[in-house]
């Protein structure tokens, strides 16, 4: 009985899911908590996907595109300012960050109000830096791994559990550490 009832349950996040969701490929599931802080942000989901964790838009030009075959864990939070790309095959693990932007500037002046202007979804997001992030197909990211702005993992990389990764990673590379340095390479 109980599993019939959380069965049901998923089914019902996943249908309120797609309703967010600008694009929902064939036999996606999403069980992730999906918080579109502006209507017009974009998120695209390919086919054959599992998404857990949390998808966050912030602003109206905020892009989240997922392609297909790609599974993110439990608790793994994508944060999305600019854009945050994942290509097919990627493994996100649980409880990871992936975040493109810095949420405050690092000038107090300009985060001294942001407190307020969070409260009335005001955030004033042209004074907080932020690039795109990229994870090519077949990268697997460790779980309590952070991504920070502006870095693309390459093809087929791993990024070892508990990594902070500020800088871009090599395809076919293995990093691990904080700040996340290259520990082998991978054939
Ligand atoms: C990434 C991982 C699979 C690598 O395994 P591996 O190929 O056997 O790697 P190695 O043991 O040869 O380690 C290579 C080097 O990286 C280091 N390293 C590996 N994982 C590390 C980590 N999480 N943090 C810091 N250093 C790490 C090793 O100490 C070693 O360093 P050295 O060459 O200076 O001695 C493994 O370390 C890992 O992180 N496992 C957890 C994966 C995970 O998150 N699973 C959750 C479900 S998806």
């Amino acid at each position: 009985m109980l599993k019939i009832v959380i069965s049901l349950i998923k089914k019902l996040i996943h249908l309120i899911n797609a309703r967010k969701i600008n694009f929902l490929g064939n036999k996606s599931i999403v069980h992730c908590i999906i918080e579109k802080r502006h209507k017009s942000s974009q998120i695209m989901i390919g086919q054959n996907c599992l998404i857990n964790g949390r998808l966050v838009t912030e602003a109206s030009k905020s892009h989240i595109e997922i392609k297909e075959n790609v599974f993110i864990g439990g608790k793994t939070i994508l944060d999305c300012l600019n854009k945050i790309e994942i290509e097919e095959n990627v493994l996100v693990s649980y409880e990871c960050i992936i975040a493109d932007h810095d949420s405050h500037s690092v000038k107090v002046d300009e985060r001294k109000n942001d407190l307020e202007r969070f409260k009335k979804n005001q955030m004033r997001w042209s004074d907080v830096a932020n690039q795109p992030i990229k994870i090519c197909k077949n990268a697997w990211i460790g779980t309590r791994s952070i991504i920070l702005k502006g870095v693309t993992i390459g093809e087929g990389a791993i990024v070892a559990a508990g990594s902070v990764v500020t800088k871009d990673v090599p395809p076919y590379t293995l990093v691990a550490g904080n700040p996340a340095i290259v520990k082998k390479k991978l054939n």
